[in-house]
């Protein structure tokens, strides 16, 4: 199927890692000219004719700065993946300080919503905001109470962005992926080795424990960076164009909501 995502200009963040760097690749195999922003070096994923930008998008200038940079090189943005996020493993509510909450919101919704606000002009008359959701926002746990607050809003923000901005040709959909083996549990320190620390086991033990009892996943694996990518691509496409306003899991069935 083409995606009809040629010469397409579309700024994904979090690309140097995990999910955005598969988004990163899948859309540039696709012919669309992608922009990675990362606080890490992109150096993947991003082909001959993609740009890196670096930046800490929890920094409250850096979305319009990079936003400005995209425009002055390419001239044009076309869809933007608001894919940057992460957690940290929590032990209880009482023990999350201020500086904590305060740090989930600015990098899983804050961020995002800095980056629509920076990108929206720009993309007036036609153009799609994917932002990366997860299943923590339907399903929170003591482990990650801060986290599922910030990812439920950003479904709140994409709601209202596609109500306002869907009748000006700005489509925004939220992807919500489930359990996905990216650098996320993987990097030493990570999501993987605190919840080890939290259940006193091994890092893989705790990710098995994850997949089977925390969120028994109905397809029997852990999610892979490309399963999502493959959504979030559908959606980046014109090829959604009724498209909007929606939540897409891909979870393995872990939400299965009616
Ligand atoms: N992996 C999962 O199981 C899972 C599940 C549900 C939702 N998600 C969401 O998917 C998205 C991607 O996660 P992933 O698993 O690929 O994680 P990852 O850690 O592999 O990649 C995240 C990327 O975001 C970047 N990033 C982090 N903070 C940043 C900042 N302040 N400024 C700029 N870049 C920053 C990191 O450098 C990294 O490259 C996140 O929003 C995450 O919350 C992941």
């Amino acid at each position: 199927m083409d995606l009809r995502l040629t010469d397409k200009v579309v700024v994904v963040t979090g690309a140097a890692s995990g999910i955005g760097q598969a988004t990163a690749r899948l859309l540039t195999e696709e012919g669309a000219v992608v922009v990675g922003v990362d606080r890490d070096p992109v150096d993947a994923g991003l082909g001959a004719r993609g740009t890196a930008v670096q930046a800490d998008l929890t920094d409250p200038a850096a979305p319009a700065r990079v936003i400005a940079a995209v425009l002055e090189q390419h001239g044009r943005i076309d869809a933007l993946v608001n894919n940057a996020g992460g957690l940290q493993a929590r032990s209880s509510f009482l023990d999350i300080t201020d500086e904590q909450w305060l740090a989930t919101f600015d990098l899983n919704f804050h961020a995002a919503r800095r980056m629509s606000r920076a990108a929206v002009p720009a993309m007036l008359g036609g153009g799609s905001l994917v932002h990366v959701g997860s299943d923590s926002a339907r399903l929170p746990e003591i482990g990650n109470m801060d986290y599922a607050a910030a990812k439920l809003s950003l479904l709140a923000l994409s709601t209202s962005l596609a109500t306002e901005f869907s009748p000006r040709g700005i489509r925004s959909n939220v992807v919500i992926p489930g359990p996905t083996r990216t650098p996320l549990y993987d990097r030493p320190g990570g999501f993987g080795d605190q919840a080890a620390e939290l259940w006193s086991t091994d890092r893989e033990s705790a990710i098995t424990r994850m997949v089977t009892e925390i969120r028994p996943l109905l397809t029997g694996r852990i999610g892979q960076p490309d399963d999502v990518a493959q959504v979030v691509a559908y959606l980046v496409s014109p090829l959604s164009r009724q498209v909007t306003a929606a939540e897409w899991d891909v979870d393995g069935g872990a939400l299965r909501q009616i």
